[in-house]
C-alpha cells in the first residue's frame, strides 16, 4: 500500500525543510501534507523563495505564502511567521494573483514581528550584487534586512499598522543608511532606484530616497493586507499541542547563515531550529523534521559546491560576472541537443539541468547541478534528523551511469564532514562544511549503473527499477538517513512510500 500520509502517523508538529542548497521541491511535500495539517506556516527566509506549485492543472509561483494557502476554503490557517522578511509588493502581488484564480486566503495570517524588506535594502542588495563583493543573491534585500535586524535599525510588519511610528523608524533607518550610500557611485545609485523592483524610480528624490514616496507606496501594498497582520507567536502557541501543524522551510540547511557554506549563504537559518523560531517556537516542540533530498542537488548563485558536474567551469557559467546568465531557451540555443551522457562535464551539466527543468523559479537563473554527495547529506542528518524524502530521479532515466560521491579528498587526505579533524597545515576544524577547504575538496565517487527508463505510472516503490532502488539505499545509507518517501514527478501521486 502506497499510503504516503502513514508517515505523519503519531506526529502533532511536523517541519519540511531542504537538506542541501534548497529547490528540493519542500513545496511539493508540503502540499502533499498539508491534507493532514491544520496550520501551515513559514518561518525563514522571504520572498527569495519560491515554490511551484501544481493545483488542479495550474501552475502556482508562491514566493511568501506558504503552499498550504490551497486549503485554505478547507478552514487551514496559512502563517508568515516572524522570522520572514516580507516585502509588501510581493505580497499584495501575490494575493492579487490568489483572487485572479478564484482562490481565497482568509485564514492566512502575517506576523506583526515579521521583517520589512525597505526599497534601500533592495538597493545595497542590488549594488552590492553588481560590485565585486556579491554572493550571487537574489537580489531581493534579503542580506540587508536581516543586516539592519541585528544592527538594530530594521523595521517590521507592525510598523505598516501605525503611520506615525512607520514614519519615525524609516526616517531612522534611512538616516543610518545614508552613509552606507555615500559609499558608492552617486550614478550608480540613481541607477539603482530606477530598477523595476524599485518601482522604477518612484523613490527616488535629489539622489537619495524619498521617505515620503516609500510612505505612500508601503501603505498602499498594506491595504490589501494589514487585516492579516496578527499575533502570529500567540495564536502559533495556543494551538500547539491540540492542533497539526506543519512548518515549511525555505532554501536549504547548506545555505543557512549558521550551518551553511558561510559566506555563500543566505541570511536567515535555514535549518528545523531556525524555522521553530520564526514561528515563535523552540527546536524541541517539533516532532519530526523531513529533509528533502535532491537526487540531483542544485545550487543558485556562488559558492562551493564538491560534486558540481562541470565544476568551476559549471558555477562561472552560470554565474557571468558581466552580464546575465543565459536563459532556459537562450541555453538550449547555444548547445543543441545534448546527451545526459555526454563526457564533455559542461555539456553533460547542461544536458541534466535541461532534463530536469533546473532554472530558479524566482530568477530564471540556470543552476548549477550535481551528483549525489552523501557526506553533505551525513552533515545535514546530524542537524536536521534521518528523516529524508529523495526527490526526483525521475528526470534522469537516459544516464548510463550515477557516479555517488561517499567522500572527498583534500590534499591527498580524505576529507570528512562531521568526523575526522582534516590534516594539514591550515587550523580549520572539519565539524562544518567550511567554504575554504572545500573550494580545494574532491570527491571520491562510486559509480553505478543506471536505470535506463521511464519511472511514469510507477506506484510503489517496490516496482522501481532494481537499480534505482540499489542507488536510493546506496545514499540513504552512506547519509546515515532513513529514507521515508521517494518522489518521482510533481504531481501528489508520484510520490512513494519506503515501506
Ligand atoms: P539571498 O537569499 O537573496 O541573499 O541569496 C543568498 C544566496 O542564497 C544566493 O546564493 C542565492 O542564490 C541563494 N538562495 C536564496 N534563496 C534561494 C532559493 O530559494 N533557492 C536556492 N537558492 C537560494
Ligand atoms: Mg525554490
Amino acid at each position: 500500500m502506497n499510503d504516503v500520509l502513514s508517515v505523519l502517523n503519531g506526529l502533532q508538529t511536523v517541519s519540511v525543510t531542504d537538506a542541501l542548497w534548497g529547490d528540493g521541491g519542500k513545496g511539493k511535500i508540503v502540499d502533499l501534507f498539508a491534507p493532514w495539517a491544520d496550520i501551515i506556516a513559514r518561518g525563514t527566509g522571504g520572498d527569495n523563495a519560491g515554490h511551484t506549485v501544481i493545483k488542479d492543472g495550474k501552475a502556482y509561483a508562491l514566493h511568501l505564502i506558504p503552499c498550504g494557502i490551497f486549503e485554505d476554503n478547507e478552514g487551514k490557517m496559512n502563517v508568515i511567521g516572524r522570522g520572514v522578511a516580507v516585502n509588501p509588493h510581493t505580497l499584495a502581488q501575490e494575493l492579487a494573483m490568489l483572487r485572479s484564480h478564484g482562490r481565497t486566503y482568509n485564514n492566512l495570517r502575517v506576523s506583526n514581528n515579521a521583517l520589512l524588506i525597505l526599497p534601500h535594502e533592495i538597493a545595497l542588495d542590488l549594488l552590492e550584487e553588481t560590485s565585486k563583493q556579491g554572493v550571487g543573491s537574489t537580489r531581493r534585500g534579503i542580506g540587508p534586512v536581516f543586516t539592519d535586524q541585528v544592527a538594530r535599525y530594521g523595521l517590521t510588519v507592525n510598523d505598516l499598522l501605525n503611520p506615525d511610528a512607520f514614519a519615525s523608524n524609516l526616517k531612522r533607518s534611512l538616516e543610518k543608511c545614508r552613509r552606507l550610500f555615500a559609499g558608492y557611485d552617486p550614478e550608480r545609485v540613481k541607477e539603482t532606484l530606477f530598477h523595476e523592483r524599485l518601482a522604477n524610480g518612484v523613490y527616488w528624490k535629489d539622489g537619495y530616497f524619498d521617505i515620503h514616496a516609500i510612505i505612500d507606496m508601503y501603505l498602499m501594498y498594506a491595504r490589501d493586507f494589514a487585516h492579516l497582520i496578527d499575533d502570529t507567536d500567540k495564536l502559533m502557541h495556543e494551538a500547539y499541542g491540540k492542533k497539526r501543524i506543519l512548518l515549511e522551510g525555505a532554501q536549504g540547511l547548506l545555505l543557512s547563515v549558521k550551518y551553511g557554506t558561510y559566506p555563500y549563504v543566505t541570511s536567515s537559518d535555514c535549518s528545523p531550529e531556525g524555522l521553530a523560531a520564526g514561528v515563535g517556537f523552540h527546536k524541541g516542540m517539533i516532532d519530526k523534521n523531513f529533509s528533502v533530498v535532491k537526487f540531483l542537488p542544485t545550487r543558485v548563485g556562488f559558492g562551493p559546491f564538491p560534486t558540481e558536474i562541470g565544476g568551476s567551469a559549471s558555477e562561472r557559467w552560470c554565474n557571468p560576472r558581466d552580464s546575465d546568465p543565459l536563459t532556459e531557451p537562450e541555453e538550449q540555443e547555444h548547445f543543441g541537443d545534448v546527451s545526459a551522457n555526454d563526457p564533455n562535464p559542461l555539456k553533460q551539466s547542461y544536458a541534466l539541468r535541461s532534463l530536469g527543468r533546473e532554472y530558479g523559479a524566482t530568477t530564471g537563473r540556470p543552476r548549477r547541478i550535481g551528483w549525489p554527495d552523501t557526506v553533505m547529506l551525513r552533515y545535514a542528518v546530524k542537524i536536521q534528523g534521518p528523516d529524508i524524502i529523495i526527490m526526483k530521479p525521475d528526470p534522469y532515466g537516459e544516464l548510463d551511469e550515477v557516479n555517488i560521491c561517499g567522500g572527498y579528498d583534500y590534499c591527498g587526505q580524505p576529507y570528512r564532514i562531521a568526523r575526522r579533524r582534516i590534516i594539514n597545515n591550515a587550523r580549520i576544524f572539519n565539524t562544518d562544511p567550511n567554504t575554504m577547504l572545500l573550494n580545494q575538496c574532491k570527491p571520491t565517487y562510486m559509480t553505478r549503473p543506471g536505470w535506463k527508463g521511464s519511472l511514469n505510472n510507477i506506484t510503489s516503490f517496490q516496482d522501481l527499477p532494481i537499480n534505482l532502488k540499489i542507488i536510493l539505499n546506496h545514499i540513504a545509507r552512506m547519509g546515515n538517513a532513513n529514507l521515508r518517501l521517494v518522489s518521482i514527478g510533481p504531481k501528489a501521486e508520484a510520490t512513494l512510500l519506503v515501506d
